[in-house]
């Protein structure tokens, strides 16, 4: 409005002024035409009445040239007629014919011009002219027209120029106020839209045409920004979705992301109500979805739902999330053969038992090794497939796809690979066992990096490297140099994202508390404990029910009082040692729970079927305690997920120290999950904790999990690609320019 009134206040005095200047001038103007018109009147009545007049002053006949006259003045301009016969006194005259025109005087008015004269009754206009042919001297005719009308023209004039300036002002004021409101909502709107990142972080059809410099402007300071602090400001840097996917977009030229998991993230199964849509239990899954539904792209996976095949299109590709799709899930379909060869046998029987140690003998034979590779080949033919360039992205995932980075590589030379091993890597002795095992280091040597949990296997895989393959180990910067190639072998540390998406829909703490307890019939007061895994011997599920009936025995006040429900995913089902080690849960739990055959509530409550994400989370905050004993493990979620949960600052965490979520939590309850008289102590601690105590503890672990989120995770690794990209067009730049 302001502006609006700087603009309109000149405007308005210019405008004035304009129309001040204007009025003597069009005066002037119109006065000039007059005299003009009267001038030419004055001689077209002179030559009219030339003749008549001849003949009358020829006679002698004054009368009738007074008389002559006075019919003359009839028409209403002419004012007033004389006739001067002799060079001195009055001529014969009308009545109103002015004093000061004596016939001596009428030389100055005799030749045509501006004749004014302004006289007691107004201004009149005064034309003499020669009557000719009467001697001796010629008459002159003196023609007097009353100019009074012009004073009245002009001041309506003046008038009408007052108006029509004002209207003017009125009508451009109010033109110009429109036009600028208007314009000014455009530029504030497409200024909002610009700061808001619309049409900046990608140019937008809808940025205003005006505005598109400044977009351009602000896209290149971004940029510039983004890569003068990104160095010194990452570690400090609170990592969001936005956060990852300007690093895609920037570091990554936008290039398309395509990740390579077995286990996919949507499951299609046939239900008695219909087709369902069901999350599985896994950690991979939990911490890559959120970093897929930032960056879009495809996810590659086995299509392993009863009813996935109903739910692809033509080319096997399902958007997803369902409710809310935001990437591609393109799902690739196994045969029985390859399932039990590939993901039973080699991975499941051979590596998962070979890289834990759960005590558990690994299983390698030729016909599940062959599998293994054919279904790296089919992923590989897919990844091949769903590339929309010749440099995209690909995130490969875990020990089902050792040989994956390599056959990719061979394929798409320029494409960026990081691979992940999201579980425990194996000293040099253990991983000799294999048979398989040079193969499986050179096929993983394909990826530009290769991340870890711990630095603890990341120095185990270096070692194997060193032991096993012909390949140059730069112990400083954590490279290996393989047939030319060149892998950088870090430790990044998987986490969940920060918020967690399932927080937002679930009930507060109190409701969860209270529908547990309710849910299985235990009184209000009464102790929670939780634990949240797979069916899989190496969560130390059996140790964990050893340590609360050793709790129960140490400090039987908790008899009754303390219960520890178990969610067991089923898992691997197929495979005999997770069918053996499923029954001995069971047999334990309830010899357990017979071994308190009075108390009012079991201590121990197994529940051996699939839950849904809520419905996990909801758990997770009912607990007073979560356990998570693992005999050895990669990093552990749900450890995280706990305190993810507790947004109120409550719960006790009790965590394996073959965990690798024991290295980033110190602030748990750290314990050696095979000493059941150390996770009793544990247990009986968490229970008897201070309030004071947990809210210190819970804070410390959610303000590490909030920094150390999986933005962070997918986004350094991300960064540390580009880096090595860039790293390497210097040193092909430097070999090509220096001798030698
Ligand atoms: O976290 C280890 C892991 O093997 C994941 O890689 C996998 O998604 C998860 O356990 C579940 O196992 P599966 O996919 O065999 O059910």
């Amino acid at each position: 409005m302001r502006l609006t009134l700087r603009f309109l206040v000149p405007l308005v005095v210019a405008l004035g002024l304009f129309a001040y200047a204007a009025v003597p001038l069009v005066d002037a103007l119109t006065t000039r035409w007059f005299v003009r018109d009267l001038d030419i009147r004055s001689n077209l009545i002179a030559n009219t009445v030339e003749e008549p007049l001849e003949e009358m002053i020829r006679t002698g006949q004054p009368a009738r040239i007074s008389a002559f006259f006075q019919r003359l003045t009839t028409d209403e301009r002419l004012y007033a007629v004389g006739l001067c016969l002799s060079a001195d006194g009055m001529p014969i005259a009308t009545g109103a014919y002015p004093s000061e025109l004596r016939c001596g005087a009428l030389r100055a008015y005799s030749t045509a011009g501006d004749h004014l004269l302004r006289t007691p009754k107004g201004v009149v206009h005064v034309a003499v002219r020669k009557i000719d042919g009467v001697a001796p001297d010629s008459a002159e005719l003196v023609l007097v027209h009353d100019m009074s009308f012009i004073e009245r023209r002009s001041e309506e004039t003046r008038r009408y120029l007052f108006y029509f300036f004002a209207a003017l002002t009125l009508s451009v004021a109010l033109i110009t106020v429109v036009i600028a409101q208007l314009s000014w909502r455009g530029w504030v709107a497409g200024l909002r839209a610009l700061l808001r990142g619309e049409g900046i972080l990608r140019p937008s059809s809808n940025t205003a045409p005006e505005l598109k410099p400044i977009a351009r402007d602000v896209q290149a300071l971004l940029r510039e920004l983004e890569h003068q602090f990104r160095p010194t400001d990452e570690t400090q840097q609170r990592w969001t979705q936005d956060t990852l996917r300007a690093v895609l977009r920037g570091e990554m030229r936008g290039n398309d992301i395509i990740i390579v998991s077995n286990r996919e993230p949507y499951i299609h199964v046939k239900t008695a109500d219909g087709i369902k849509v069901q999350h599985p239990a896994s950690g991979l899954v939990t911490a890559l979805e959120p970093v897929m539904r930032a960056c879009s792209g495809t996810w590659i996976a086995h299509g392993s739902g009863s009813a996935d095949r109903e739910t692809v299109d033509k080319a096997d590709r399902v958007a997803v999330p369902p409710d809310a799709p935001a990437y591609r899930l393109r799902r690739l379909w196994l045969s029985e053969r390859e399932i039990a060869g590939y993901y039973e046998g080699f991975a499941n029987e051979g590596l998962w038992p070979l890289c834990h140690i759960a005590h558990v003998r690994p299983t390698f034979r030729a016909d599940d090794w062959e599998q293994y590779q054919a279904v790296n080949r089919k992923f590989a033919d897919a990844v091949v497939q769903e590339a929309t360039s010749d440099d995209p992205v690909v995130l490969v995932q875990d020990y089902h796809f050792a040989l994956l980075p390599r056959l990719i590589r061979e394929r798409l030379p320029k494409a960026t690979i990081i691979t992940f091993w999201h579980i425990p890597w194996p000293n040099a002795e253990a991983f000799a066992i294999c048979p398989w095992r040079v193969e499986l280091l050179d096929g993983l040597l394909g990826s530009d990096i290769m991340g870890f949990h711990t630095q603890f296997h990341v120095n185990n895989f270096l070692e194997c490297v060193d032991r096993f393959l012909e390949a140059r180990i730069d112990r400083e910067t954590f490279t290996v140099v393989a047939q030319g190639f060149r892998t950088a072998v870090h430790r990044y540390p998987i986490s969940i994202e920060w918020p967690p998406a399932a927080l937002a829909h679930v009930r507060p703490i109190d409701e969860a508390r209270e529908n547990a307890r309710v849910r299985h019939g235990l009184p209000r007061g009464h102790r929670l404990g939780i634990g949240v895994d797979r069916l899989d011997y190496t969560k130390g599920i059996i140790e964990r029910c050893n340590a609360v009936a050793r709790l129960m025995e140490r400090e039987p006040q908790w008899v009754g009082r303390f219960t520890f429900i178990q969610i067991a995913a089923p898992s691997r089902g197929t495979i005999g040692d997770y069918r053996n080690y499923a029954d001995r849960v069971h047999e334990r739990v309830d010899e357990i729970n017979a071994r308190f055959p009075n108390a009012a509530h079991p201590p121990l409550i197994l529940l051996h079927e699939h839950h849904e994400p809520d419905a996990v989370y909801e758990y997770l905050r009912a607990a007073d305690v979560c356990m998570v004993s693992s005999l050895h493990d990669g990093m552990n979620l749900v450890a995280k997920e706990f305190i993810a949960a507790h947004d109120d600052d409550s719960g006790v965490l009790i965590l394996s120290q073959f965990a690798g979520a024991s290295r980033e939590l110190p602030e748990a309850l750290i314990v050696n999950p095979y000493d059941a008289e150390q996770c009793a102590q544990a247990l009986a601690l968490a229970l008897a904790m201070p309030a004071e105590e947990k809210r210190a503890r819970m804070r410390l672990m959610r303000n590490i999990i909030r920094e150390f989120n999986v933005y962070r995770w997918a986004g350094r690794m991300l960064l540390d690609a580009a880096a090595m990209h860039q790293r390497k067009r210097f040193r092909d730049r430097v070999e090509t320019q220096l001798p030698g």
